[in-house]
């Protein structure tokens, strides 16, 4: 059976409530799903795994359990070793291969979408007229998102075998179709 967009936003609000943990993961869904789109890849499945990625984290916050004692939870929800091995394979702590297009954008998408979100919360106009220029100056300031770890930022884009400014563009401008829910509109005056 595929899974679909609604059965995993329905698994991931069951164990998470945090707003910022949901944020995050429709900031990941959101990019996730753009490179689905633009690879021709399944965009519905692709979805699931974003959402599905972090949805025991409120849980197990710790590296001994996140997010390896979520699978069983997931193979008994019956979603595909597919989207259980992507989610494994997000995890820097289990060194999984990332051999598929959609381990390697999801990895991709999960730091890089959390770094923009710190970088929009702090611009009176959110996401509208960042820049990858200004995204990649924040990169480079330890003490900005300190918790984004910056090597897994310029792994990914280079997984996904994009120029990092390519990617950041990619990102923001998927992150912009979800502006709302992400807690990121602003009023175009603001
Ligand atoms: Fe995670
Ligand atoms: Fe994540």
């Amino acid at each position: 059976m595929e899974p679909t967009r609604e059965q995993a936003w329905e698994t991931l609000t069951r164990y998470t409530k945090s707003e910022s943990l949901l944020r995050h993961a429709l900031a990941v869904e959101a990019s996730t799903a753009a490179y689905a789109r633009k690879f021709g890849e399944d965009e519905e499945l692709w979805r699931v795994a974003a959402l599905l990625h972090d949805f025991d984290y409120e849980m197990h916050p710790t590296l001994d359990k996140h997010p390896q004692d979520g699978a069983p939870i997931l193979r008994e929800e019956g979603y595909p070793e597919e989207v259980i091995d992507t989610v494994l394979s997000h995890a820097e702590h289990l060194a999984l291969p990332r051999d598929t297009q959609l381990k390697k954008a999801l990895f991709a998408c999960d730091e890089m979408s959390g770094f923009i979100h710190a970088c929009a919360l702090v611009r009176p106009t959110g996401l509208e007229g960042l820049e990858p220029k200004s995204v990649k100056k924040k990169l480079k300031q330890p003490s900005f998102a300190a918790g984004v770890h910056r090597d897994e930022v310029y792994a990914g884009a280079e997984l996904l075998g994009l120029d990092l400014d390519r990617h950041i563009a990619n990102v923001i401008e998927a992150m912009r179709g979800s502006a709302a829910e992400l807690g990121l509109e602003r009023t175009a005056s603001a």
